[in-house]
């Protein structure tokens, strides 16, 4: 949530700071600025409210300083406009800061200041952070500690870049809750909020710590804790391909992602199939089997879709390990003073490692004794590390803001997790071979699915336009049902509802008519024929019915229908998904949405 970029060194800081705003925009995208400085050169500032193309239309060439950092933005406090908008600066307008993260006691903060003679040029808590700084500049003081001294005062988290024009060889830096990563290049530095505005630049990088501050200069920097104690921080290196950040040739990053779905499901599955004794390997869990015998119940936590994901993850642990287990949003667990049991595994899901939400509630579990495994796309993100152990999911960066390989990645991270604990349990060896099997053939099913999208286009331009959609589904078909609508209303705003199918006549059917169109999960399992009954409910009151489904239903039960092939039934609704967000896609497309940007919302959700 919000991009943080900074550059230092012997180049023009400004056509880096730009192309790193646009590479974090899906961080947010309701403005952006940018403010250089060089030596003598004072600080020259541009904000605007709008796109970082919409900012970059207003720099002049002659924007010029070798030192300079800029911001990406995703209102909190305020809306979006120019004044709001960071590089925030102090009114000698030496001091310029970036700030992604929320300061909590802003509003006291902020009187003090004013009673002090600061003026205040926005309605932004991050205001408070450079009149702070301004303030403990005393002649002399270095920039490290006006920062230092200032954040001592600070409640809340954040992650900064402090630029000061009288000290024009170094950037300060801070993080506390909200991502800070130096890049290393050649007598010059950079820094970003996200790898994803650095890989073109350098591959060597640092994560800083929560707590951890660092000076930033061309030729190197310097880091060391709150509290001026140095740190010693080891480079890691990025493995993250370059083209992973581009659409290479596809309309949109969300389209390019379902996409590459097959490819990033043998990730994760990669290395980790066992098929000697009909198990998963998963080396990071740091438990061995009898710990995992130990455990009586499983609690997944996680928000949006990682939660959805986890529900379908908690079926699968009950049904193949049968250990009773189920999901909660971690943005209401983490309020609810959730009784923390000893023997029950708590799993943390998260695409960015960075949500919030899922951070404070992973924080909760530990401060309360219990134990917490991470199913976590970025490595050494906030939840990575902060968890006891975990399964990456290695589905490569997902940059658009409706996820959608991550999702599907993190499912099968859950059914390896429940195959390894079946086979410590009671799952046989022929179940367990039948497991591994669907696994295997999963990729390839999705590639069958993937070549439908012309026709699922064609769905969804004629579905577009509806007034809204139900989405109903039965068990292990809820889940999905719940995942569906949520990419629906995402990306395109037709307002979703997901039901369960057995719910639909305890309210909801009053809903029904030809506006209102149902797409209906049908797989062909055990409770094929009470699906097919609610299918006749609803066509009996004129309502319209698109069916995921392994066997097409009778054409006075489905208006239209989209096939996709058959795994083993646990794992089917990790295919039943895919169509739904070939449907999004399109309905979004139709609509003429910004579908990598929908408005209102930002890919990580690093505030409460
Ligand atoms: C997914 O399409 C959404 N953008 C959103 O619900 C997301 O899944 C949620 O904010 C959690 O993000 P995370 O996986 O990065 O923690």
């Amino acid at each position: 949530m919000c991009g943080i970029v900074a550059y230092i060194g012997p180049k023009d800081a400004t056509p880096f700071l730009l192309e790193g705003l646009q590479r974090l925009e899906y961080r947010g995208y309701d403005s952006a600025g940018v403010a250089v400085t060089g030596k003598g050169a004072g600080l020259k500032l541009r904000k605007a409210k709008g796109r970082v193309a919409d900012l970059a239309a207003t720099v002049p060439a002659r924007f010029k300083g070798s030192t300079g950092i800029g911001h990406t933005r995703w209102a909190t406090h305020g809306e979006p406009s120019d004044a709001n908008a960071h590089p925030h600066l102090d009114n000698a307008g030496r001091f310029a800061v970036v700030h992604n993260g929320i300061i909590e006691n802003a509003d006291q903060l902020r009187a003090r200041l004013t009673a002090e003679g600061a003026v205040f040029a926005s309605e932004t808590d991050t205001e408070v952070l450079v009149h702070l700084i301004a303030a403990h500049s005393a002649e002399g003081t270095d920039l490290e500690e006006a920062v230092r001294s200032s954040l001592a005062l600070v409640v809340g988290t954040y992650g900064i870049a402090v630029l000061d024009a009288e000290q024009p060889d170094r950037i300060v830096v801070a993080r506390n809750g909200s991502p800070i990563v130096l890049g290393i290049g050649e007598k010059e530095m950079f820094v970003a909020s996200d790898v994803a505005a650095l890989v073109r630049y350098t591959r060597q990088v640092v994560h800083l710590e929560d707590g951890e501050l660092a000076v930033i200069r061309a030729e190197g920097f310097r880091t060391f804790t709150e509290d001026a104690r140095p740190t010693t921080r080891q480079p890691s290196t990025v493995d993250w391909e370059i083209d992973s950040y581009d659409t290479a040739g596809h309309a949109h990053f969300l389209v390019k992602e379902i996409h590459e779905q097959p490819a990033a499901v043998e990730r994760t599955l990669s290395g980790r199939l066992d098929e000697r004794f009909a198990t998963a390997h998963l080396g990071g869990l740091n438990m061995d089997a009898r710990e995992l015998r130990d455990i009586r119940r499983v609690k997944i936590i996680g928000c949006g879709s990682a939660y959805y994901a986890g529900q379908m993850g908690a079926q699968l642990i009950e049904e193949l390990a049968r250990i009773p287990a189920d999901s909660e949003p971690a943005s209401e667990f983490r309020y609810r003073n959730p009784v923390i049991e000893a023997d029950t595994l708590y799993v943390a899901v998260s695409q960015s490692g960075e949500t919030y939400d899922t951070l404070a509630a992973v924080q909760e579990v530990k401060r309360k004794g219990g134990r917490v495994l991470g199913v976590v796309n970025t490595v050494g993100s906030a939840i990575a590390r902060a968890c006891d152990g975990g399964i990456y999911l290695h589905a490569g960066p997902e940059i658009s803001v409706a996820s959608t390989k991550a999702f599907t990645s993190t499912v099968v991270a859950f059914a390896l997790l429940a195959l390894h604990f079946g086979r410590i349990n009671d799952l046989s060896p022929a179940d367990g071979r039948r497991i591994v099997e669907g696994l295997k053939a999963l990729p390839g099913q999705i590639r069958e699915i993937l070549e439908q999208e012309k026709e699922i286009a064609e769905l969804a331009a004629e579905y577009a336009n509806c007034q809204g959609m139900m989405f109903i589904g039965r068990v292990r078909g809820y889940p999905v049902a719940r995942e569906g609508a949520q990419k629906l209303k995402e990306i395109s705003y037709v307002h979703a509802e997901a039901y369960p199918a057995s719910e639909l006549k305890h309210g909801p059917l009053a809903l029904i008519s030809p506006e209102l169109p149902t797409v209906a999960l049908v797989p062909d399992d055990e409770l094929l024929d009470k699906n097919l009954t609610t299918l006749g409910e609803i066509r009996a009151r004129a309502g319209r019915v698109l069916a995921i489904a392994h066997r097409a239903p009778d054409p006075k039960l489905a208006n239209h229908s989209v096939l996709v092939p058959r795994n083993e039934p646990e794992l089917d609704p990790l295919l039943l998904n895919i169509p739904l967000q070939l449907l999004a896609y399109h309905a979004a497309v139709a609509l003429e949405r910004d579908v990598d940007k929908p408005r209102n919302l930002a890919k990580s959700v690093t505030v409460e």
